[in-house]
């Protein structure tokens, strides 16, 4: 990556990590649903259009970030005067807050960071950073760079590097899968029956919290193909290929099944959903070994 592209990436994971305390304190009073929706169906809450239009104001205003998209709007903001196909201008896409469902009963919720080298829809193979922020007791930010993960803890703003070599362990504890049961296909089914005489359950509807705690104890996250949606629920550009760069960095394996999630190609739809598999490798072995 050119000096140019590294102080981009600086800038823009100054700009996430500063940007959390307004938009943790932003969710207080915007805990509602509005009338809308984003491209994925989803009701929008007031929180999840506050966060959005505040990280794109902050990220856009970056210099050497070309694009920004981000779960909440349509289609790609062009918010510099570079290309991010041609000229070492980057990409950014966030999902400003993700499991924000859980805004009502006060559960976790996190944002998920994309930076691409390359123009939104990209490949996970252009990534050249990813993170994600943890709205939890405390505020956490887990950033994938250069082969390795950080995890800092955010205090005012400020991060601090609580883990500076990230690494999932190789006991695995916990497992969490999306979906109602009866919408799983039988051979994701007849795995989950393995996998939970093995692991604990933890599943808490926030993809970053439940991911969280398959970094820090080993096991598996998934939210699989379903009967009812083939493609599964999440979004390769927001939600894929950045937890599919951090797993894999810190030591696991992702899959949408039967590839790495950063192989899957983009179809064009910058709200393409994947079928999202990550966790130790062996468990993911074991998964596309069971939907082969
Ligand atoms: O971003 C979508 C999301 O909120 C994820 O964070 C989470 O994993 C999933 O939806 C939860 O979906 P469900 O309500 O079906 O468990
Ligand atoms: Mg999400």
């Amino acid at each position: 990556m050119s000096v140019q592209m590294e102080d981009t990436v600086d800038a823009v994971l100054d700009a996430v990590a500063s940007a959390t305390p307004d938009i943790r304190g932003g969710l207080v009073g915007r805990r509602s649903y509005q009338d809308t929706e984003n491209e994925s169906g989803e009701r929008q809450l007031a929180a999840d259009v506050y966060a959005d239009r505040l990280l794109e104001e902050r990220l856009g205003a970056i210099d050497g970030v070309a694009e920004y998209a981000s779960e909440e709007r349509e289609g790609v903001v062009d918010v510099g005067e570079g290309d991010a196909d041609v000229d070492g201008a980057l990409a950014v896409a966030v999902d400003p807050l993700d499991g924000s469902s859980n805004l009502k009963s006060n559960n976790a919720m996190g944002t998920i960071l994309a930076v691409y080298d390359a123009s939104i829809p990209a490949r996970g193979r252009d990534l050249v950073a990813s993170a994600f922020v943890l709205y939890g007791p405390i505020t956490t930010m887990t950033v994938a760079r250069d082969g390795e993960v950080v995890e800092y803890e955010v205090v005012d703003g400020d991060r601090r590097v609580r883990d500076a070599d990230v690494t999932i362990p190789d006991d695995p504890v916990v497992y969490g899968f999306g979906g109602r049961v009866p919408d799983w296909h039988d051979d994701f089914e007849a795995y989950v029956r393995e996998i939970e005489q093995e692991l604990k359950l933890r599943y808490g509807g926030a993809m970053i919290a439940d991911v969280n705690q398959v970094v820090e104890y080993g096991g598996v996250f998934a939210y699989p193909s379903l009967e009812s949606a083939p493609d599964g629920k999440l979004r390769l550009q927001f939600e894929g290929n950045p937890i599919g760069h951090i797993v894999e960095t810190a030591g696991g394996a992702s899959s949408d099944g039967t590839r790495s999630l950063l192989d899957v190609e983009p179809d064009g739809d910058v709200h393409q959903r994947v079928p999202l598999h990550v966790g130790n490798e062996a468990l993911i072995d074991r998964l596309e070994a069971a939907l082969d």
